[in-house]
Protein backbone atom coordinates (compact mmCIF):
# COMPACT_ATOMS: atom_id res chain seq x y z
CA UNK A 1 0.00 0.00 0.00
CA UNK A 2 1.34 3.16 -0.60
CA UNK A 3 0.11 6.62 -0.22
CA UNK A 4 0.10 9.85 -2.40
CA UNK A 5 1.38 13.25 -1.10
CA UNK A 6 -1.24 15.70 -2.73
CA UNK A 7 0.71 18.69 -4.20
CA UNK A 8 -1.77 20.44 -1.24
CA UNK A 9 -0.08 20.55 2.51
CA UNK A 10 -1.89 17.31 3.87
CA UNK A 11 -0.35 17.05 7.29
CA UNK A 12 -3.33 18.65 8.76
CA UNK A 13 -6.74 18.62 7.33
CA UNK A 14 -7.87 20.98 10.23
CA UNK A 15 -6.68 23.94 7.73
CA UNK A 16 -9.90 23.73 6.53
CA UNK A 17 -11.71 24.70 9.59
CA UNK A 18 -11.34 28.91 9.62
CA UNK A 19 -12.41 30.56 12.59
CA UNK A 20 -15.17 32.39 11.31
CA UNK A 21 -16.34 28.50 10.25
CA UNK A 22 -15.48 27.41 13.84
CA UNK A 23 -17.35 30.13 15.82
CA UNK A 24 -20.32 29.35 13.23
CA UNK A 25 -20.64 25.65 14.11
CA UNK A 26 -20.23 26.34 17.59
CA UNK A 27 -23.67 28.42 17.27
CA UNK A 28 -25.05 25.76 15.61
CA UNK A 29 -24.38 23.11 18.37
CA UNK A 30 -26.22 25.42 21.09
CA UNK A 31 -29.03 25.19 18.33
CA UNK A 32 -29.45 21.68 18.91
CA UNK A 33 -32.00 21.76 21.08
CA UNK A 34 -34.27 24.00 19.56
CA UNK A 35 -35.33 27.71 18.90
CA UNK A 36 -38.47 28.86 20.47
CA UNK A 37 -40.17 29.25 17.38
CA UNK A 38 -39.74 25.59 16.48
CA UNK A 39 -43.62 25.51 15.84
CA UNK A 40 -43.96 28.40 13.80
CA UNK A 41 -41.11 27.56 11.40
CA UNK A 42 -42.39 23.55 11.06
CA UNK A 43 -45.31 25.45 10.17
CA UNK A 44 -44.10 27.19 7.43
CA UNK A 45 -42.31 24.63 6.45
CA UNK A 46 -44.77 21.72 5.89
CA UNK A 47 -46.95 24.47 4.16
CA UNK A 48 -44.07 26.03 1.80
CA UNK A 49 -43.11 22.20 0.55
CA UNK A 50 -46.65 21.28 -0.26
CA UNK A 51 -47.04 24.88 -2.27
CA UNK A 52 -43.49 24.41 -3.84
CA UNK A 53 -44.03 20.48 -4.51
CA UNK A 54 -41.17 20.06 -2.61
CA UNK A 55 -39.51 17.16 -0.10
CA UNK A 56 -36.72 17.24 1.63
CA UNK A 57 -34.09 14.44 1.90
CA UNK A 58 -31.23 15.10 5.18
CA UNK A 59 -27.90 13.36 6.85
CA UNK A 60 -28.18 11.35 9.99
CA UNK A 61 -25.79 14.96 11.06
CA UNK A 62 -27.98 17.76 10.56
CA UNK A 63 -29.62 19.38 13.30
CA UNK A 64 -32.12 16.73 15.01
CA UNK A 65 -35.00 19.47 14.39
CA UNK A 66 -34.37 19.41 10.66
CA UNK A 67 -34.25 15.24 10.58
CA UNK A 68 -37.44 15.58 12.86
CA UNK A 69 -39.35 17.62 10.17
CA UNK A 70 -38.06 15.87 7.42
CA UNK A 71 -39.69 13.07 8.44
CA UNK A 72 -42.94 14.66 9.70
CA UNK A 73 -42.91 15.83 5.93
CA UNK A 74 -43.07 12.23 4.44
CA UNK A 75 -39.12 13.06 3.09
CA UNK A 76 -36.25 10.87 4.13
CA UNK A 77 -33.66 10.86 6.45
CA UNK A 78 -30.29 8.25 6.16
CA UNK A 79 -26.51 7.53 4.79
CA UNK A 80 -25.35 9.04 1.93
CA UNK A 81 -26.49 6.26 -0.26
CA UNK A 82 -29.70 5.73 1.33
CA UNK A 83 -30.11 9.69 0.24
CA UNK A 84 -28.73 9.16 -3.11
CA UNK A 85 -31.03 6.25 -3.61
CA UNK A 86 -34.32 8.46 -1.98
CA UNK A 87 -33.46 10.97 -4.63
CA UNK A 88 -33.86 8.86 -7.46
CA UNK A 89 -36.66 7.46 -6.69
CA UNK A 90 -38.83 10.69 -5.26
CA UNK A 91 -41.68 11.96 -7.09
CA UNK A 92 -41.43 15.58 -5.90
CA UNK A 93 -40.76 18.09 -8.73
CA UNK A 94 -38.34 19.84 -6.17
CA UNK A 95 -35.98 18.45 -3.62
CA UNK A 96 -34.34 20.15 -0.78
CA UNK A 97 -31.13 18.72 0.81
CA UNK A 98 -29.77 19.22 4.02
CA UNK A 99 -26.34 17.71 4.14
CA UNK A 100 -23.54 18.97 2.51
CA UNK A 101 -22.56 19.44 -1.32
CA UNK A 102 -21.53 16.56 -2.57
CA UNK A 103 -25.16 15.04 -1.36
CA UNK A 104 -26.98 17.75 -3.34
CA UNK A 105 -24.61 17.51 -6.73
CA UNK A 106 -25.17 13.36 -6.11
CA UNK A 107 -29.03 14.09 -6.33
CA UNK A 108 -28.75 16.53 -9.45
CA UNK A 109 -26.62 14.15 -11.49
CA UNK A 110 -28.99 11.21 -10.13
CA UNK A 111 -32.08 13.41 -11.38
CA UNK A 112 -31.31 16.19 -13.75
CA UNK A 113 -34.93 17.14 -14.04
CA UNK A 114 -35.68 17.67 -10.94
CA UNK A 115 -34.89 21.16 -8.88
CA UNK A 116 -32.29 20.58 -5.96
CA UNK A 117 -32.00 22.97 -3.60
CA UNK A 118 -29.95 23.95 -0.40
CA UNK A 119 -30.54 25.43 2.79
CA UNK A 120 -26.95 26.55 2.14
CA UNK A 121 -24.28 26.55 -0.67
CA UNK A 122 -21.36 26.89 2.37
CA UNK A 123 -21.70 23.17 2.93
CA UNK A 124 -19.25 21.72 1.92
CA UNK A 125 -16.61 18.94 3.35
CA UNK A 126 -12.83 18.54 4.27
CA UNK A 127 -12.42 15.25 1.54
CA UNK A 128 -14.43 17.23 -1.43
CA UNK A 129 -11.81 20.41 -0.70
CA UNK A 130 -8.91 17.70 -0.26
CA UNK A 131 -9.27 16.61 -3.85
CA UNK A 132 -9.15 18.63 -6.29
CA UNK A 133 -10.25 17.20 -9.57
CA UNK A 134 -6.88 18.12 -11.66
CA UNK A 135 -4.99 17.13 -8.89
CA UNK A 136 -6.44 13.53 -9.21
CA UNK A 137 -6.54 13.70 -12.86
CA UNK A 138 -2.30 13.41 -13.09
CA UNK A 139 -2.56 11.10 -10.59
CA UNK A 140 -4.90 8.88 -12.51
CA UNK A 141 -2.56 9.50 -15.51
CA UNK A 142 0.08 7.89 -14.23
CA UNK A 143 -1.41 4.66 -13.20
CA UNK A 144 -3.74 4.34 -16.57
CA UNK A 145 -4.30 0.67 -15.16
CA UNK A 146 -5.55 1.20 -12.20
CA UNK A 147 -9.18 1.37 -11.34
CA UNK A 148 -9.91 4.77 -10.15
CA UNK A 149 -12.54 4.31 -6.96
CA UNK A 150 -13.63 7.28 -5.46
CA UNK A 151 -15.69 7.99 -2.41
CA UNK A 152 -19.48 9.84 -2.61
CA UNK A 153 -17.63 12.48 -0.28
CA UNK A 154 -16.05 14.42 -3.97
CA UNK A 155 -17.14 16.82 -6.31
CA UNK A 156 -19.36 16.06 -9.72
CA UNK A 157 -15.70 16.62 -11.32
CA UNK A 158 -13.99 14.10 -9.79
CA UNK A 159 -16.71 11.66 -10.18
CA UNK A 160 -16.93 12.23 -13.70
CA UNK A 161 -13.40 11.34 -14.72
CA UNK A 162 -13.83 7.88 -12.58
CA UNK A 163 -14.41 4.25 -13.00
CA UNK A 164 -16.40 4.11 -9.35
CA UNK A 165 -17.80 5.83 -6.81
CA UNK A 166 -18.41 4.25 -3.70
CA UNK A 167 -20.11 5.37 -0.10
CA UNK A 168 -18.71 3.78 3.32
CA UNK A 169 -21.77 1.29 3.09
CA UNK A 170 -21.12 0.02 0.05
CA UNK A 171 -17.32 0.49 -0.32
CA UNK A 172 -16.20 -2.92 1.21
CA UNK A 173 -17.98 -5.06 -1.39
CA UNK A 174 -17.13 -3.04 -4.38
CA UNK A 175 -13.50 -3.07 -3.84
CA UNK A 176 -13.74 -6.83 -2.74
CA UNK A 177 -15.28 -7.27 -6.17
CA UNK A 178 -12.80 -5.63 -8.36
CA UNK A 179 -10.01 -7.26 -5.84
CA UNK A 180 -11.73 -10.97 -6.90
CA UNK A 181 -11.03 -9.92 -10.79
CA UNK A 182 -7.16 -9.25 -10.07
CA UNK A 183 -8.10 -5.53 -10.54
CA UNK A 184 -5.79 -2.77 -8.62
CA UNK A 185 -6.97 0.21 -7.41
CA UNK A 186 -6.25 4.23 -6.96
CA UNK A 187 -8.35 5.25 -4.46
CA UNK A 188 -9.49 8.58 -3.13
CA UNK A 189 -9.93 11.01 -1.48
CA UNK A 190 -10.10 9.39 2.56
CA UNK A 191 -6.65 7.81 3.50
CA UNK A 192 -8.41 6.01 7.01
CA UNK A 193 -11.41 4.50 4.76
CA UNK A 194 -8.69 3.33 2.50
CA UNK A 195 -6.38 2.05 4.53
CA UNK A 196 -9.48 0.52 6.15
CA UNK A 197 -10.64 -1.00 2.94
CA UNK A 198 -7.30 -2.21 1.64
CA UNK A 199 -6.93 -4.33 5.35
CA UNK A 200 -10.36 -5.74 5.23
CA UNK A 201 -10.07 -6.46 1.34
CA UNK A 202 -6.49 -7.38 0.66
CA UNK A 203 -6.98 -5.74 -2.62
CA UNK A 204 -3.22 -3.47 -4.76
CA UNK A 205 -4.06 0.16 -3.50
CA UNK A 206 -2.60 3.34 -3.80
CA UNK A 207 -4.43 6.17 -1.33
CA UNK A 208 -4.46 9.81 -2.15
CA UNK A 209 -3.73 11.75 1.06
CA UNK A 210 -6.82 13.03 2.78
CA UNK A 211 -8.85 12.97 5.74
CA UNK A 212 -12.38 14.17 7.52
CA UNK A 213 -11.77 16.98 9.99
CA UNK A 214 -14.18 15.45 12.51
CA UNK A 215 -13.05 11.95 12.28
CA UNK A 216 -9.65 12.67 12.49
CA UNK A 217 -9.71 13.93 15.48
CA UNK A 218 -10.77 10.83 17.82
CA UNK A 219 -8.40 9.39 20.12
CA UNK A 220 -8.04 6.33 20.90
CA UNK A 221 -6.20 7.72 24.08
CA UNK A 222 -9.12 9.47 24.94
CA UNK A 223 -11.89 6.21 23.99
CA UNK A 224 -9.30 3.81 26.58
CA UNK A 225 -10.10 6.93 29.35
CA UNK A 226 -13.41 7.00 28.75
CA UNK A 227 -13.98 3.07 28.79
CA UNK A 228 -12.02 2.99 32.37
CA UNK A 229 -15.25 5.05 33.38
CA UNK A 230 -17.72 2.99 31.36
CA UNK A 231 -16.11 -0.57 31.26
CA UNK A 232 -19.77 -1.87 30.03
CA UNK A 233 -19.90 0.68 26.96
CA UNK A 234 -19.30 -0.62 23.40
CA UNK A 235 -17.42 1.54 21.07
CA UNK A 236 -19.16 2.45 17.63
CA UNK A 237 -16.95 3.42 14.72
CA UNK A 238 -16.97 5.37 11.31
CA UNK A 239 -14.19 4.48 9.26
CA UNK A 240 -13.17 7.40 8.48
CA UNK A 241 -11.75 7.26 11.80
CA UNK A 242 -7.75 6.72 11.90
CA UNK A 243 -6.73 3.13 11.91
CA UNK A 244 -5.77 3.26 15.86
CA UNK A 245 -9.42 4.58 16.54
CA UNK A 246 -11.01 1.82 14.58
CA UNK A 247 -8.85 -1.13 16.35
CA UNK A 248 -11.27 -0.45 19.49
CA UNK A 249 -14.73 -0.38 17.52
CA UNK A 250 -17.15 -3.34 18.67
CA UNK A 251 -18.82 -2.07 15.08
CA UNK A 252 -16.98 -0.14 11.81
CA UNK A 253 -19.78 1.29 9.40
CA UNK A 254 -21.46 3.92 7.48
CA UNK A 255 -23.39 5.92 10.04
CA UNK A 256 -27.18 3.85 9.26
CA UNK A 257 -24.59 0.45 9.86
CA UNK A 258 -23.93 2.67 13.02
CA UNK A 259 -27.45 3.14 13.83
CA UNK A 260 -28.63 -0.76 13.21
CA UNK A 261 -25.25 -1.55 15.60
CA UNK A 262 -26.65 0.43 18.56
CA UNK A 263 -30.28 -0.75 17.59
CA UNK A 264 -28.82 -4.82 17.94
CA UNK A 265 -25.62 -5.23 20.13
CA UNK A 266 -26.04 -5.86 23.11
CA UNK A 267 -24.70 -2.99 25.29
CA UNK A 268 -26.63 -0.12 27.11
CA UNK A 269 -23.77 2.56 26.56
CA UNK A 270 -22.12 3.36 23.97
CA UNK A 271 -19.50 5.37 22.93
CA UNK A 272 -19.81 7.06 19.68
CA UNK A 273 -16.72 8.21 17.17
CA UNK A 274 -18.87 10.01 14.64
CA UNK A 275 -21.12 13.03 14.70
CA UNK A 276 -23.29 13.64 17.42
CA UNK A 277 -26.08 14.60 15.34
CA UNK A 278 -26.69 10.69 14.78
CA UNK A 279 -27.92 10.62 18.58
CA UNK A 280 -31.03 11.68 17.77
CA UNK A 281 -31.47 8.52 15.66
CA UNK A 282 -29.85 6.45 18.22
CA UNK A 283 -32.00 7.65 20.81
CA UNK A 284 -35.32 6.93 18.78
CA UNK A 285 -34.60 3.70 18.45
CA UNK A 286 -33.23 2.64 21.85
CA UNK A 287 -34.35 5.44 24.64
CA UNK A 288 -33.16 3.77 27.26
CA UNK A 289 -29.37 3.52 25.95
CA UNK A 290 -26.71 6.07 26.67
CA UNK A 291 -24.65 7.30 24.16
CA UNK A 292 -21.23 9.26 24.93
CA UNK A 293 -19.21 11.31 22.44
CA UNK A 294 -15.74 10.00 21.14
CA UNK A 295 -13.38 12.45 22.88
CA UNK A 296 -11.77 14.33 20.20
CA UNK A 297 -8.48 15.64 22.15
CA UNK A 298 -6.32 14.52 24.95
CA UNK A 299 -5.44 16.95 27.86
CA UNK A 300 -4.36 20.49 26.89
CA UNK A 301 -5.56 19.88 23.14
CA UNK A 302 -8.25 22.19 21.92
CA UNK A 303 -11.89 20.66 20.71
CA UNK A 304 -11.92 22.07 17.29
CA UNK A 305 -14.91 19.62 15.38
CA UNK A 306 -16.18 18.68 18.58
CA UNK A 307 -17.38 15.61 17.22
CA UNK A 308 -20.12 17.42 14.94
CA UNK A 309 -19.43 18.45 11.35
CA UNK A 310 -19.07 22.03 10.81
CA UNK A 311 -20.33 22.15 7.62
CA UNK A 312 -23.29 19.85 8.00
CA UNK A 313 -23.92 22.07 11.35
CA UNK A 314 -24.64 24.98 8.68
CA UNK A 315 -27.92 24.15 7.92
CA UNK A 316 -30.54 25.39 10.40
CA UNK A 317 -34.21 25.25 10.57
CA UNK A 318 -33.92 28.88 9.37
CA UNK A 319 -32.09 28.43 6.17
CA UNK A 320 -34.05 25.57 5.13
CA UNK A 321 -37.79 27.17 5.82
CA UNK A 322 -35.85 30.40 3.13
CA UNK A 323 -34.93 27.60 1.01
CA UNK A 324 -38.67 26.00 1.10
CA UNK A 325 -39.68 29.26 0.47
CA UNK A 326 -37.73 30.85 -2.10
CA UNK A 327 -36.35 27.50 -4.00
CA UNK A 328 -33.15 29.51 -3.60
CA UNK A 329 -29.69 27.88 -3.94
CA UNK A 330 -29.99 25.57 -6.52
CA UNK A 331 -27.68 23.16 -7.40
CA UNK A 332 -26.88 23.55 -11.52
CA UNK A 333 -24.29 21.60 -13.27
CA UNK A 334 -23.47 20.73 -17.05
CA UNK A 335 -25.25 18.34 -18.71
CA UNK A 336 -21.87 17.03 -20.20
CA UNK A 337 -20.50 16.53 -16.52
CA UNK A 338 -23.80 15.06 -15.20
CA UNK A 339 -23.79 12.51 -18.55
CA UNK A 340 -20.22 11.43 -17.19
CA UNK A 341 -20.56 11.69 -13.34
CA UNK A 342 -23.89 9.66 -13.68
CA UNK A 343 -22.03 6.40 -15.09
CA UNK A 344 -19.93 5.37 -11.87
CA UNK A 345 -23.17 6.58 -9.92
CA UNK A 346 -25.27 4.37 -11.81
CA UNK A 347 -23.08 1.50 -11.26
CA UNK A 348 -23.37 2.19 -7.67
CA UNK A 349 -26.63 2.03 -7.12
CA UNK A 350 -26.85 -0.97 -9.53
CA UNK A 351 -24.25 -3.26 -7.57
CA UNK A 352 -26.42 -6.03 -5.32
CA UNK A 353 -29.57 -4.01 -6.52
P1 LIG B 1 -22.24 7.87 5.48
O1 LIG B 1 -22.19 7.50 4.03
O2 LIG B 1 -21.84 6.76 6.39
O3 LIG B 1 -23.57 8.45 5.81
O4 LIG B 1 -21.14 8.99 5.74
C1 LIG B 1 -21.11 10.21 5.11
C2 LIG B 1 -20.14 11.10 5.76
O5 LIG B 1 -19.89 12.19 5.30
C3 LIG B 1 -19.46 10.64 6.96
O6 LIG B 1 -18.63 11.63 7.46
FE1 LIG C 1 -17.09 15.54 5.16
FE2 LIG C 1 -16.30 14.73 7.53
FE3 LIG C 1 -18.32 16.43 7.31
FE4 LIG C 1 -18.61 13.86 6.57
S1 LIG C 1 -18.23 14.62 8.63
S2 LIG C 1 -19.30 15.64 5.44
S3 LIG C 1 -16.57 13.45 5.73
S4 LIG C 1 -16.18 16.82 6.74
Amino acid sequence: MFLIQSALDMDASSRFLNQSLIDRHRDSLNKVDGPANKDDLFESIIYNLKKNKASVVSHYYVDPLIQEITEKTGGFVGDSLEMAKFGSRCESENLIVCGVKFMAETAKILSPEKGIFVPTLESTCSLDLGCPAAELKELKNKHPERELVVYANTSAEVKAMSDWVVTSSIAKEIIEDLHFEGKKILWAPDKYLGSYLQKETGADMILWDSACVVHEEFKSNGIKDLKALHPDAGVLVHPESPPEVIEMADAVGSTSHLIKASKELDFDKFIVATDKSIFYKMSQFSPNKEFFEAPTGGVGSTCKSCAHCPWMGLNSLYNLDKCVLELNNEIQLDESLIKLAKEPLDKMIQFNA
